[in-house]
């Protein structure tokens, strides 16, 4: 069956920002490319709040150092992962959140979360899916040998890296390269098109047909976005 929905609920209320929180479990460079789109005026909404499952994750830090709201929420307190998945729901309904960014976030989301934030929830994966999904999708790529990879920017469903896909970028694979310089190449895409994909749900752009997104007003046949 195909089903039609606009990214309807993730619209912030006409007149105010689109509220975001993030979920982070590491070093936070995407949380940051997102804070610096805000802070540049090329993505308009707000960040209500960090969320992240390691104490030492350097996306808190970052977060704290931007007066930007950063909450550690340990999930060896609760007694199974729907509670834990609870106490997110909780902390992004308080934070009245809009959208769930996922910005490695190393946890998977089920349905207790889902079931909440479905069509609301995105997140961002190093390779171009569905090629390369789960972990470590850059020595996954350079592994099997292929020519082009890239970052890709969805939806978050049950599956692993399986949601409806909004945005992808290529960069090429060089034999030359190693985990780390392909890592780098992709990365620097990653800062670029996941504050383009929000600001594009900022926009009420972002349509979800079945498996397929149409972003509403996208130039060309081949809905080419600007660079
Ligand atoms: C990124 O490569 C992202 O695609 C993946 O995890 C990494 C997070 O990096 N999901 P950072 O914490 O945003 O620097």
């Amino acid at each position: 069956m195909r089903n039609s929905h606009s990214s309807e609920g993730a619209r912030p209320q006409p007149g105010t920002k689109l509220r975001l929180a993030v979920l982070a479990s590491g070093r936070g460079s995407n949380f940051e490319a997102i804070c610096q789109a805000i802070d540049e005026g090329r993505l308009d909404a707000r960040v209500v709040v960090l969320i992240s499952d390691k104490p030492d994750a350097l996306a808190l830090e970052r977060a704290r150092k931007r007066g930007i709201k950063a909450l550690y929420i340990d999930p060896g307190l609760y007694t199974s992962r729907d509670e834990y998945e609870k106490a997110l729901v909780k902390a992004c309904q308080e934070a009245e959140a809009d959208l769930v960014v996922l910005a490695g976030y190393m946890r998977l989301l089920g349905k207790t979360f889902l079931s909440e934030y479905s069509l609301r929830t995105v997140n961002i994966h190093p390779a171009l899916l569905p090629a390369f999904p789960g972990l470590h999708a850059q020595k996954q790529a350079l592994e099997y040998g292929v020519r082009f990879s890239g970052c890709t920017v969805h939806f978050v469903d049950e599956g692993v890296d399986t949601g409806p896909i909004i945005l992808q970028a290529v960069v090429p694979v060089y034999f030359d390269d190693t985990v780390e310089t392909l890592e780098v190449r992709i990365l620097k895409e990653e800062h670029r098109i996941y504050p383009q994909a929000l600001q594009l749900i900022a926009e009420g752009r972002v349509v979800v047909e079945g498996r397929r997104v149409r972003i509403l007003g996208e130039e060309g046949e081949g809905g080419k976005l600007k660079p």
